[in-house]
Order: structure tokens, then C-alpha cells, then sequence
């Protein structure tokens, strides 16, 4: 069986873009391949956290990845750092990555662009880290939103410059991204991503959000001024975004919800996107309280992380051998 890894970095609260573009493809493939699943909780601290505030994210994307579908009896779930090996791969990968390729990830640049000061060390080397995260555990294939893409062509990247200069370590893996919702735009601002950071609270909807709360900004969302429904990314981004956000929760094609929409107008959409991912939130939301009362979370933390170390480990040890940083061969 084909291995898939993936992971959220919950810097904030889960979002709607989060589970379009990655967390809904992780428990739809989770039958398919070997799933291991993660919560890059390491990520998260590449920019300044409340450790509070942290705790209770990260408590809560555990409780949402469950609640969302993953079952752990098919799928390897752990915290990034429970599994040490993450970092130690990561700093090897780290010392065999380019100032110049960290220089071109778009996160970073667009941060520095922005004219951000006080950005961490972390926050720039963090591709490399993402890019260990991935070839420890020697995955086939690593489903992202659009946005992380180019991380991953990154770790493409380094896996052959390792295999050139050591023979054979790494697998190199392959990005998976969904037709449909790659990247769901923010509600307020369709020319920029949803993202739980750097949107306005009314732009961005998130998995525990209150359902009103929900409907209000969708109801809200910024749309143009041409009247036609019709799926036109170019020329009208914020209805093409409602239209992805329907299609890739209630499965039905997008010429098939454009066609049902003929001559009608963007209000009579926007209800229906609402009552669509209402009605998605409302089973999440449900299930989320249950898991989160039910004390199962430890364990299933603490079995994810030991199956993953196991796998880790011995990858490690490979990689530290070829390297030539060991001495004695464990
Ligand atoms: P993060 O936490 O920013 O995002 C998690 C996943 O959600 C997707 N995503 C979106 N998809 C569609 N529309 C959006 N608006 C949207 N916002 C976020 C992201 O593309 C991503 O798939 N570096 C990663 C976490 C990570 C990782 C890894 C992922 C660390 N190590 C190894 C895969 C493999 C990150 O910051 O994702």
C-alpha cells in the first residue's frame, strides 16, 4: 500500500479552507493508503503563539481531525513533536537546503514584502522541516491546498539532491491537490486566501464557528457587479469561490449548480452555499463535542506517535548512516 502524509499547522483555529483543501481529501484517502496524519504543532511556533491559546488549538484540531472522519484505526495520527526524530530530520534537511530556494518560497517573501519585521529563523527554514516532516516517512503522496504546493516541489527538490549525493535515501514524493477547492478564497476579500492569519474575522469561517455567525458571512460575501451566475474564476473570483465551496462539499458539479442557478440571482446562491456548509459544520460540530468529552484523545495521540517513531526511527538512523554522522551502526 501507497503512503500519504499530510498535516495542519492549527496557528489558529481550523478553517473552512483548511478542511476544503486538505483535512475532507485526508479521510477520503485514508482507506486507500496507508494515511499518516499530523499536527505540525513545530510549525505552529514559527510565529508568536499564546502558549494558551496554542494549547487549546491544538486540543482542538486533534478533536476536529477525529470528528471530521479520520478513524484512527486506519490512519496514523500523531503530534509532530512527540515523534523527535521530525526535528533531528529536519535540521539535516535544513543543512542540505539553499539560502536561495528558502529565499523563493512565497510564504516567506510575501511576509517581507509586506514589510514584516521581528520574522523568526523558524518561520524561514520551516520548508525544510516540512520537507523532513514528509521524506521520513518515505510518503508517496502528500495532499495540500494550492498554497503549499511549492513546499513540496521544494522537498521534491532535496530528496533527489540526496539521492545524487548519498545514493538511494529518499522516496520523492508527489503533491495531491484537489480539483475542486485548492484554494478557497476569503469571503470579504476574493484575491486573497482564506487563511485563519491573515484574514479579517469576516472573510474567514471556521470549522467550530457558530452556525448565525456562519450564514451572516456567507450571506455577506463580496461578489461583483456582473449579476450572471455563471463560474468565471477571472472575472468574478467571489462567486467562483462559492461555487467551489458548494460543489466540494455537496459533490454536485459545478456546471450542474451554475445550471440550476440560470436567471436567478446571487442571493438565492449565497442561501444555499450557507445552508450547504451549515449543514457540514452542524455534523462536525456535533461530533467535535462528543470526542472532546470522551477522553479517547490521549491514547489515540499517544498510539499515533509510537507506530510513527517506529517508522522514524529507523529512516533516521538510515539517513544519519549515509550522511556519515554515526559512528557505531545502531
Ligand atoms: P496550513 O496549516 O497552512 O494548512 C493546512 C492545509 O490546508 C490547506 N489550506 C487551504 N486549502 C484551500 N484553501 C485555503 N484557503 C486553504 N488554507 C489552507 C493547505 O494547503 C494545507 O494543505 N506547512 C503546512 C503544514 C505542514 C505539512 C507538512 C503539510 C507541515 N509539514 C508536511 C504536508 C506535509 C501548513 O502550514 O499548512
Amino acid at each position: 500500500m501507497k503512503t500519504m502524509l499530510s498535516g495542519i499547522k492549527p496557528s489558529g483555529q481550523m478553517t473552512l479552507g483548511n478542511y476544503i483543501g486538505a483535512l475532507k481529501n485526508f479521510v477520503a484517502y485514508q482507506d486507500e493508503y496507508e494515511m499518516m496524519v499530523f499536527i505540525a504543532n513545530l510549525h505552529c511556533i514559527t510565529v508568536p503563539q499564546d502558549p494558551a491559546t496554542l494549547k487549546k488549538n491544538l486540543k482542538d484540531a486533534v478533536a476536529l481531525y477525529l470528528a471530521c472522519g479520520l478513524d484512527p484505526n486506519k490512519a496514523t495520527i500523531f503530534l509532530q513533536s512527540d515523534v523527535l526524530e521530525h526535528a533531528q530530520m529536519g535540521w539535516i534537511v535544513n543543512c542540505h537546503t539553499y539560502l536561495g530556494e528558502l529565499n523563493r518560497q512565497t510564504q516567506y517573501k510575501d511576509k517581507v514584502a509586506k514589510g514584516e519585521t521581528s520574522l523568526s529563523a523558524g518561520l524561514y527554514t520551516y520548508p525544510a522541516l516540512m520537507a523532513a516532516d514528509i521524506l521520513i516517512y518515505d510518503a508517496d503522496y502528500v495532499p495540500v491546498g494550492e498554497d503549499q504546493k511549492q513546499h513540496v516541489e521544494l522537498c521534491r527538490d532535496l530528496a533527489e539532491r540526496f539521492n545524487n549525493r548519498y545514493g538511494e535515501v529518499f522516496k520523492v514524493p508527489e503533491p495531491v491537490i484537489p480539483k475542486v477547492g485548492a484554494r478557497i478564497l476569503s469571503l470579504s476579500d476574493p484575491t486573497k486566501k482564506m487563511s485563519k492569519s491573515e484574514d479579517n474575522d469576516k472573510g474567514c469561517i471556521t470549522l467550530l464557528e457558530d452556525l448565525k455567525s456562519v450564514r451572516k458571512k456567507i450571506m455577506s460575501a463580496v461578489t461583483d457587479s456582473v449579476g450572471i451566475i455563471q463560474y468565471d474564476p477571472v472575472n468574478q473570483p467571489g462567486l467562483a469561490n462559492l461555487l467551489q465551496i458548494h460543489s466540494s462539499l455537496s459533490h454536485e458539479p459545478i456546471e450542474s449548480i451554475v445550471a440550476r442557478f440560470e436567471g436567478k440571482g446571487y442571493g438565492e446562491l449565497k442561501k444555499e452555499v450557507a445552508d450547504v456548509v451549515c449543514a457540514e459544520l452542524e455534523k462536525i460540530q456535533a461530533a467535535y463535542t462528543e470526542i472532546i468529552n470522551s477522553g479517547t484523545m490521549e491514547a489515540i495521540l499517544a498510539e499515533g506517535a509510537q507506530k510513527a517513531s517506529r517508522i522514524a526511527r529507523k529512516k533516521l538512523n538510515k539517513v544519519q548512516r549515509k550522511v556519515g554522522i554515526e559512528i557505531f551502526r545502531k
